[in-house]
């Protein structure tokens, strides 16, 4: 039987595409009410639409993670709506642009642990806070297998994912003992829009991606949306400070 999420309220970041929304479907399938974020509010609310029609309950927050008045108004809007947050999946990121480390910018470098240090970080400052006082909860951030290993022209995505598991594992020390759990998902190459930038658009490169795993294929967005749904979930009630890889070997 898949974990049961009943009568839990899940904040999912990113979630106008990709893994982000995927998750948020998967959630809301589990049963979590779920409250949907990201900047593009048009996408959020077909997906607000399509969760409704399958039964469930959802809201949408506009937000941009990298900004502190609104990761708080996020969080404070969850609340609001759905008396308290059980669980997030900070999911939120960029790639920036594929290029060998001395040809970046600052400005570049920076954009790219804007969103992804700096947001995740927000994120978990105020959820985290809530589900002090709330009594428990759990937390998943979406790292990569960039996190874990260099990626070859991503000097600044690879930091940014090495840093966010670092902070899941810090986070995880700090308030295990509050009840919180604070878990990562480390996708290798995940059928996307971020892999259609990655690659050009071109089924080729594409291929040449899939190709680096064993299986010799792209992850798809259910397969991290289900590991998102049972770390969130009761069944994974003594797993905390993971880094979980979901890659199809292409680590091993
Ligand atoms: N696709 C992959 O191969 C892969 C592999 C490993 C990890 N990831 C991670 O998965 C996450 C989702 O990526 P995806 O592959 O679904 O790509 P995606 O581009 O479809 O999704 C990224 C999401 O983050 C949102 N976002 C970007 N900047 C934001 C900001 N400042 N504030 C709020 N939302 C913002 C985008 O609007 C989008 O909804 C990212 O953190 C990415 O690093 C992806």
């Amino acid at each position: 039987m898949p974990p049961s999420l009943e009568g839990k309220v899940t904040v999912v970041t990113g979630a106008s595409s990709g893994i982000g929304r995927a998750a948020a479907l998967a959630l809301a399938r589990a049963g979590s009410r779920v409250v949907v974020a990201a900047r593009r509010e048009a996408k959020l609310q077909t997906l607000v639409d399509e969760i409704s029609a399958a039964g469930g309950e959802a809201f949408a927050i506009t937000t941009d993670v990298t900004d502190e008045e609104q990761v708080r108004a996020l969080i404070e809007g969850a609340v609001e709506r759905f008396g308290g947050i059980d669980c997030a999946f900070n999911n939120a990121g960029i790639e920036g642009p594929s290029k060998p480390a001395h040809t970046y910018s600052s400005e570049e470098f920076m954009q790219v642990l804007d969103v992804n240090c700096l947001g995740t970080f927000l994120c978990m400052k105020y959820e985290i806070e809530h589900m002090v006082e709330n009594g428990g909860g759990a937390i998943v951030n979406d790292a990569s297998v960039a996190g874990l290993r260099g990626m070859p022209r991503q000097v600044a995505y690879s930091a940014s994912k090495h840093a966010v598991i670092g902070m899941t594992k810090v986070a995880a020390l700090d308030y295990g003992g509050n009840g919180i759990r604070v878990n990562a998902v480390c996708p290798g190459f995940t059928d996307t829009d971020m892999v259609d930038r990655l690659t050009g658009g071109d089924p080729q490169r594409a291929e040449r991606l899939a190709a680096y795993s064993p299986m010799g294929r792209l992850g798809t967005v259910e397969e991290v949306a289900n590991a998102v749904v049972w770390l969130c979930s009761d069944e994974s009630s003594f797993t905390n400070g993971e880094a979980m890889v979901l890659d199809g070997g292409l680590s091993a």
